[in-house]
């Protein structure tokens, strides 16, 4: 068999143990899908998104790119934002990177990595603006640790810069946008603190829309 088939065997199998698990399991997501959550991750293959927060298939929406960067103009990102949001109504979106990535050490040094270059630049940015603190950090792999810390945080205010997510807290839509870190070498995930969950949360110049005003007719 080859190592092609193997995967295919494999699916086979899947699906049957999916089946055995729960009666009727692919018919019903087969008729709709009602995430709750959107996913942001990188595209490393040691963090599949599903497996470490234990989720099954029609509970995760997911994007996944080099390490994890959300840009405003990236119609891929941005569809896949727009859907889950106003279509899927998900209540949290979770950008999550993971230690020693390898995007974010790439953006740490001076060599060619192709078209990566140009993808990498916002961590560019980020390592420049941060490089008092990051400098700071005597290893090198806490250096490289610390700038998937500041990249994380730095796409979570991304996302909330979008007319995507401020236009549904304008709309009253419930969404928290969660900052998460990933540990390769423990499995376990990091909650950064950086959740943002309002309008009055983003920095008055990246908002596009003005701040509901309070009631005062009453
Ligand atoms: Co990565």
């Amino acid at each position: 068999m080859s190592e092609i088939e193997k995967l295919l065997e494999n699916n086979k199998a899947w699906s049957g143990k999916m089946k055995r698990r729960e009666e009727g399991f692919f018919e019903k997501l087969a008729a709709q899908q009602s995430p709750r959550y959107l996913w942001i991750g990188c595209s490393d293959s040691r963090v599949p998104a599903n497996e470490i927060i234990g989720l099954l298939p029609g509970e995760l929406f997911v994007h996944r790119n080099v390490a994890n960067i959300v840009y405003p103009a990236d119609l891929n990102c941005l569809s896949v934002l727009e859907y889950a949001v106003h279509t899927l109504h998900v209540s949290h979106i979770i950008v999550c990177g993971h230690y020693g990535c390898g995007g974010v050490l790439a953006a740490m040094q001076r060599t060619s990595h192709g078209f990566a270059d140009n993808w990498l630049n916002d961590i560019r940015d980020t390592y420049f603006h941060q490089w008092e603190e990051i400098r700071s950090l005597p290893a090198d792999e806490d250096r490289v640790d610390r700038l998937c810390e500041l990249n994380v945080i730095k796409q979570v205010n991304s996302v909330t810069h979008t007319n995507v997510v401020q236009n549904a807290w304008a709309q009253g839509q419930s969404l928290a946008v969660h900052g998460w870190i990933y540990g390769l070498k423990d499995g376990r995930i990091k909650d950064l603190g950086a959740k943002i969950d309002c309008l009055g949360q983003v920095a008055s110049a990246f908002r596009q829309i003005e701040l509901p005003q309070p009631d005062i007719s009453a």
